[in-house]
């Protein structure tokens, strides 16, 4: 006797669902992370500690992070907090010696927006500091449950977090992607991106830039691109999986294809 229990199911979904939107949307819509959530993640700041960007620990001496959050700095201008899920109170400070931009950096527009730092010390880790895996096929179709999280803001003109925000968004394709993207005809998706999403007023802000998109464990995306904030369009990430060979060749002194900058400024 199924038919029995459907409007009970209804209703009872009904109230499951009316009270997820209830939840208090502060990244937008995201959760406050616990201690130890993502400790991968790094903010990237400047010498006085202001957030500049999200990044992951890959490993003891290297940070990912956007393209556009590396772009232009010296070295000595960033500053890698780790160990926290409150950007203000770092577990440990790092420093770049090097920084490691896509030769092809935006060209074509939005696209290879991808840069690595590394480090002049080797990070302790620990419970809370940890290197996130790093893929090894591209993330399946569809996948839910993808963890997004950063120290971005809360509302288009909101001030930055001091709790880490944690948000679970979906993969979608980039058909369904487009077609909620319509307003941007220059941003061209191409197999360098991956498109998640979940709904309206959830998602990446500003401060969110470089942060780690990750599924089951493993680093799958690093945030390019959103439309501040949060306005119903989905997310864009650099996929991770794509620019393997690039980390790759760039982490061992063999890359051809990195802009790098050990500029340091001094005082
Ligand atoms: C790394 O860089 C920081 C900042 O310039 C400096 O204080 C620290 O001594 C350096 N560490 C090593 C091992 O060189």
């Amino acid at each position: 006797m199924a038919f029995a229990w459907f409007p009970f199911y209804i209703l009872l979904f009904g109230l499951l669902y009316s009270d997820l939107w209830a939840v208090e949307h502060l990244i937008v819509g995201g959760q406050n992370a616990a201690e130890g959530d993502a400790p991968y993640q790094v903010s990237l700041q400047t010498p006085l500690g202001s957030h500049l960007c999200g990044g992951a620990i890959i490993s003891d001496r290297w940070i990912i992070t956007a393209g556009h959050c590396v772009k232009g700095y010296p070295a000595s201008r960033l500053r890698v907090a780790t160990g926290t899920i409150r950007y203000t109170a770092p577990g440990a400070l790092y420093y770049p010696d090097a920084l490691y931009l896509h030769c092809n950096y935006d060209s074509p527009k939005y696209h290879n927006d991808i840069g690595l730092l590394h480090l002049n010390e080797s990070i302790s880790f620990n419970a809370l500091t940890q290197a996130v895996g790093l893929p090894t096929s591209s993330l399946p179709r569809g996948a839910s449950e993808l963890v997004f999280t950063g120290w971005g803001a809360q509302s288009a003109a909101g001030a930055l977090p001091t709790l880490m925000q944690l948000v679970q968004q979906q993969h979608l394709s980039f058909q369904a992607c487009k077609s909620l993207l319509t307003a941007y005809e220059d941003l061209e998706l191409g197999p360098c991106h991956i498109c998640a999403y979940r709904q309206a007023n959830t998602g990446a802000c500003h401060g969110d830039s470089g942060g780690p998109l990750v599924h089951q464990g493993t680093l799958v995306g690093i945030l390019n691109f959103f439309v501040p904030c949060a306005q119903g369009v989905p997310d864009i990430f650099m996929d991770v999986m794509y620019y393997r060979d690039w980390m790759r060749q760039t982490m061992s002194g063999n890359g051809k294809c990195a802009q790098v900058n050990q500029q340091t400024i001094t005082g």
